[in-house]
């Protein structure tokens, strides 16, 4: 069997460290793995299966004989190294929003639009779509295909592993500090974020929308190859640790009970139905996301108040099938099918 040389670049982050043992996981199969990070963390040690690996600097790096170039170390890393990457004949799978939006790169989420990744070739670079997007169109994809989607309104439930590894220990700290009657640092968030739920994830945009709101607009269009469904999502980041829900309420071209949806759901790829109207009978970060691969929905319900109205919870692993896992599918299919 073929082997391939793969560098993962940000591999000390909250995604990079996904990305590792995903690869191991999935038995991907790897030749030489590359951990690349700033030069603060070369010459680190981590961990890849049973192997360890030294952390190298992505500053001197040469792609040259590396195949496949995983990158999750922020947007600003990747306008700088992947094209100097895609020119030394490494492919990017890049899970940052710098090339999102670019016509002539693919974006893609294999469960929906895995066709897309034919188009690699433009520029050697393919773009990961953004988490809440991610799971989003997962469970937007059997419905659209059978109805049509014609608008959604959304509003998410995020995770703070989603901005970092900072994140998660600003969480931890301001939490301890609530329960032990201190004040509370703000560094990572702009507002204290144990205990709370900030309405505002990324940068305010000049209609009043977050860019992460926007992002899921941008995203869906693009991943569902259709420029006509209307999306309007508030995005919110909540003190879970891992794991993101949403709320999703869909208005379809033509009905659809909750029953038919549930078939459809439970048919589609990657999607896992929890959907027992008691207590308990639905998907949770905590219980069922963190730590999985499947996307869940639960509490599919018809709109009472429209006539084709859907509404369901969409819950899952934000770091591994909205970002590590959907980037590794990609090389999967890469591998399987072009190189
Ligand atoms: P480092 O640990 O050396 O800073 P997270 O999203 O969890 O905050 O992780 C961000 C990832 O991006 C880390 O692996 C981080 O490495 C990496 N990174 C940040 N800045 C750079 C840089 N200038 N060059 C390479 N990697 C970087």
């Amino acid at each position: 069997m073929k082997k391939y040389n793969v560098a993962v670049v940000g591999a000390t982050g909250a995604v990079g460290e996904q990305l590792l043992s995903i690869l191991a996981q999935r038995e991907f199969p790897v030749d030489q793995v590359h951990a690349l990070a700033s030069t603060r963390s070369a010459g680190k040690k981590i961990r890849f299966g049973d192997r360890e690996l030294e952390v190298g600097d992505l500053a001197d790096f040469d792609f040259t004989n590396t195949q496949i170039g995983l990158f999750s170390a922020g947007a600003g890393i990747s306008r700088e190294y992947a094209p100097k990457a895609a020119a030394q004949g490494c492919i990017v799978i890049d899970n940052t929003s710098q090339y999102r939006y670019e016509d002539n790169i693919p974006l893609v989420v294999p469960e929906v639009n895995a066709e897309q990744i034919a188009r690699y070739e433009n520029c050697g670079i393919i773009a990961n779509p953004n988490c809440s997007t991610i799971q989003m169109v997962v469970a937007l994809k059997p419905i659209h295909d059978a109805v049509g989607i014609e608008r959604l309104n959304v509003a998410t439930y995020q995770a703070v592993s989603g901005t970092g590894k900072e994140a998660i220990d600003e969480l931890d700290q301001q939490t301890r500090n609530i329960i032990d009657g201190k004040s509370v640092d703000c560094e990572v968030y702009p507002k204290q974020i144990a205990f709370n739920a900030l309405p505002h994830i990324d940068v305010f945009m000049d209609n009043g929308y977050t860019k992460e709101e926007m992002k899921m607009v941008w995203e869906t269009r693009k991943i569902m190859g259709d420029d006509t469904i209307q999306v309007n999502p508030t995005t919110v980041r909540i003190p879970v640790v891992n794991g993101h829900s949403e709320a999703v309420h869909l208005e379809l071209k033509a009905p659809l009970s909750a029953e038919q949806a549930k078939r459809l759901l439970a048919e589609a790829p990657g999607i896992q139905v929890v959907d027992d109207r008691e207590d308990g009978g639905y998907p949770t970060a905590a219980t069922e996301g963190d730590g999985t691969d499947a996307v869940y929905v639960g509490r599919i319900r018809e709109d009472i108040s429209h006539p084709r109205g859907l509404n369901m919870w969409v819950v899952s692993d934000n770091l591994r099938k909205g970002a590590a896992l959907n980037s590794i599918q990609i090389a999967e299919i890469l591998v399987r099918d072009f190189i």
